[in-house]
């Protein structure tokens, strides 16, 4: 039977590290790439690959290296990104742009290659890690939400457009899940901090809010890896995936009543800087 292929971004650390060993140990053939090649776990039917998703060249040719073998693509996951976090006062633009590139416009421009040779096919399918953050928020991420909500609404309107040719695209939306996310998320936060900055008690109260959040959820990325997995096979896919009722009632809420949703976190946010 012919191999199964799936183009995976990120993958030298958590969700998609996790979804690599996965998908190869499910028996497909697995083109995972990642700025540090080196961490991108090795074995049977995977092909590491340097991939830097913001380079035009880099994009390309890691699609070209994956085609080359002249398999067929069933999927590409794009999973690649992190958190520009930091006040929106204090953001820089050139990091504006990078996180906006990494997130959003890497995914987009990596599904744009892959396309043809998906359509030609007659199947395929695009899995997109997004984020509970694209319906929910809290201070400090505003640049990170807005990547996360533009991934939403980029992958819903892409499936209406490429539904016709058998084609699909759909959204996995992780809550707090362990990986290197958040060290990374609350570094950034600290160094995009002016100094004596009037929103340094909200960075570090904002760090304790995620930091609490994280630790009382119990995904690892390992679980994330098989909701990606069912994502990427299930027949008939769904156009959302969550992997527990948690983040899918906290989602809704955020998406239903988003007024409720706005004035308790204003609250809560009240409280994390009270007596700064
Ligand atoms: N962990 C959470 O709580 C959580 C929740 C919701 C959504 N997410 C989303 O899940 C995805 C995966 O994150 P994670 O939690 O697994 O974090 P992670 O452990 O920090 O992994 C992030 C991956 O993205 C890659 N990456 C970053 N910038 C890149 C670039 N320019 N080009 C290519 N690869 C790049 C990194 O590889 P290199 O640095 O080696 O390039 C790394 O492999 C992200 O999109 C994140 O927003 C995470």
């Amino acid at each position: 039977m012919t191999k199964r292929v799936i183009l995976i971004t990120g993958a030298s650390s958590g969700m998609g590290y996790a979804s690599t060993q996965l998908f190869a140990k499910h028996g497909w053939e697995v083109y995972a790439g990642a700025r540090r090649v080196e961490k991108i776990p090795t074995g049977e039917g995977i092909h590491p690959l340097y991939l830097d998703v913001t380079d035009a060249d880099s994009r390309l040719q890691f699609v070209k290296e994956a085609l080359a073998d002249g398999l067929r693509v069933d999927v590409l996951l794009n999973n690649a990104g992190y958190g520009e976090f930091g006040p929106l006062e204090e953001v820089g633009v050139e990091k504006v742009h990078k996180q906006l590139e990494t997130n959003l416009v890497g995914a987009s421009e990596l599904t744009k290659l892959v396309l043809p040779q998906m359509r030609q096919q007659g199947f395929g399918r695009i899995v997109n890690n997004s984020s509970i953050g694209g319906d929910v928020y809290s201070p400090l991420g505003g640049w990170y939400y807005v990547t996360k909500r533009g991934l939403n609404v980029w992958s819903d309107v892409l499936d209406t457009e490429i539904r016709q040719f058998g084609l699909r695209s759909v959204i996995v939306a992780p809550g707090g899940t362990e990986s290197s996310w958040l060290d990374i998320a609350m570094n950034n936060a600290l160094s995009n901090l002016k100094p004596d900055s009037p929103y340094t008690p909200l960075t570090e109260g904002t760090k304790k809010l995620l930091g609490g959040m994280l630790n009382t959820s119990e995904a690892t990325s390992a679980d994330l890896a098989k909701v990606f997995y069912r994502a990427a096979t299930e027949r008939h896919p769904k156009r959302r995936y969550y992997f527990g009722l948690a983040d899918r009632m906290l989602s809704r809420l955020a998406r239903n009543h988003p007024g409720v949703y706005h004035e308790g976190m204003s609250l809560i946010v009240s409280r994390l800087t009270r007596n700064k």
